[in-house]
C-alpha cells in the first residue's frame, strides 16, 4: 500500500516498539506487521494474554518504572472504544482514555521517546466534508472529546509525537454484518440506519500508516481515511446483493424513528492529501473494502 516503506535502510530496522493495548484489534495487526519488518515488539494488555508481554491496566496505572526504557516508539492503542460506554461513564473512561495514556506519554517523553496515538474523525462533528488536519476541533461526543484531550496533550508534549486519525476500521463492522447475514439468509428483514455514515478503511491500511509514521518518524497530525462515506442502509443493501438475496428484506430507517440517540456525523471522511502525496498511499475504494469484509464474515 505504501511504496516508500519498502525503501527503508537496514539500519532503520531492528527497532523496539512498545504497544500499549497489544490485544486490541489494531494492536494485534500492528505487532504482526512490525515483527515482519524486523522490529522487536513488547506489548501491554490488562489480561497479559502473552507471557512475554506486560500487564498494564490503564484504570489502575502502576509505577511506570515497570515499563522498558530501551524503546524507540510507544504506540498508545488501549482504551474504551465504545462511544456508548464513554457517554455512560465519562469520568472513569477519562482515566483510561486520557489520563493514563497521557502519563505514559509523559514518562516516555522524559526519556526522549516519542508516543504515537490513534485518534478518530470524531474529533470533528462531521458538519464539514473531508476535514483537513488543521480543521478546528469540534467533538460532539465524550469519546471524541477524550481523543481531543489526549491529542492536545501529546502535541504539546513533544514535537516528535504523532497523532494518526483514522476513520471507521471496516473489520469492526463484522459483528453487525454477521447478524444481518444470518437474518437475510433466513429471509428475515433487517433494519439499517440511513442517518448513520462511516468511511470504511481496511485494518491493513491503518496499520500500514502506523508503520509508516513509526519508520519515517513522521510527527504531528496525520490522517488515514477510507475513500468515501457510505450509510448503513447502503452497506446492508450491498450485503444483500453480495448474498444474492432480495433487497426488499433491507428496510431503511433512522435513529430517530428507532428512538435511539446515536453519534451520527454526516461526514466522516478525512482529508489525507499530504499523506497520499508523501507515501503514494491510495485508500481501497469503498465497494472493494466492503466486499473484502463481506468475504471474511463466517
Ligand atoms: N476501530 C476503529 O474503527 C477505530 C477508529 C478510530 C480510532 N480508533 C482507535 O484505535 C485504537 C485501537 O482501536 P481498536 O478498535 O483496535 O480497539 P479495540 O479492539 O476496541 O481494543 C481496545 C483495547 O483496549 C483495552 N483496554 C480497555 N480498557 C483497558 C484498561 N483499563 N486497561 C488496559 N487496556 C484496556 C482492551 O482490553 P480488553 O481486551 O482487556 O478489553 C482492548 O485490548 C483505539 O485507541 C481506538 O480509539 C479505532
Amino acid at each position: 500500500v505504501i511504496g516508500a516503506l519498502s525503501s527503508l535502510s537496514d539500519t532503520q530496522r531492528h527497532r523496539h516498539a512498545l504497544i500499549v493495548g497489544a490485544s486490541s484489534r489494531v494492536g494485534i495487526a500492528l505487532r504482526s506487521s512490525l515483527t515482519a519488518r524486523s522490529w522487536r515488539v513488547t506489548g501491554t494488555d490488562r489480561r497479559q494474554a502473552s507471557p512475554t508481554d506486560l500487564c498494564l491496566d490503564l484504570a489502575h496505572l502502576p509505577r511506570l518504572t515497570c515499563l522498558p526504557s530501551d524503546i524507540d516508539v510507544v504506540f498508545l492503542l488501549a482504551g474504551v472504544t465504545s462511544i456508548a460506554a464513554c457517554e455512560a461513564n465519562p469520568s472513569d473512561t477519562d482515566i483510561i482514555n486520557v489520563q493514563a495514556p497521557a502519563e505514559i506519554a509523559r514518562h516516555y517523553a522524559s526519556i526522549g521517546v516519542r508516543a504515537v496515538m490513534v485518534s478518530t474523525n470524531l474529533v470533528f462533528d462531521g458538519n464539514v466534508e473531508n476535514a483537513s488536519q488543521t480543521a478546528p476541533y469540534a467533538p460532539s461526543c465524550v469519546y471524541g472529546r477524550q481523543k481531543v484531550a489526549l491529542e492536545q496533550i501529546l502535541l504539546s508534549l513533544s514535537p516528535q509525537c504523532a497523532v494518526l486519525r483514522v476513520t471507521k476500521i471496516a473489520e469492526t463492522l463484522a459483528p453487525l454484518l454477521m447478524g444481518w447475514k444470518a437474518a437475510l439468509a433466513n429471509h428475515q428483514r433487517v433494519n439499517a440506519f440511513q442517518d448513520l455514515h462511516c468511511c470504511p478503511l481496511r485494518l491493513a491500511d491503518a496499520v500500514a500508516c502506523l508503520v509508516a509514521v513509526a519508520e519515517t518518524e513522521l510527527a504531528g497530525i496525520v490522517h488515514c481515511s477510507g475513500e468515501r462515506d457510505v450509510n448503513y442502509l447502503n452497506i446492508a443493501l450491498r450485503l444483500a446483493d453480495y448474498l444474492g438475496v432480495t433487497s426488499e428484506l433491507v428496510i431503511g430507517s433512522t435513529s430517530h424513528e428507532a428512538g435511539v440517540t446515536i453519534t451520527a456525523p454526516r461526514h466522516t471522511r478525512l482529508d489525507m492529501t499530504g499523506f497520499c502525496d508523501r507515501f503514494g498511499f491510495m485508500p481501497l475504494d469503498t465497494d472493494a473494502t466492503l466486499a473484502a469484509v463481506f468475504a471474511g464474515i463466517p
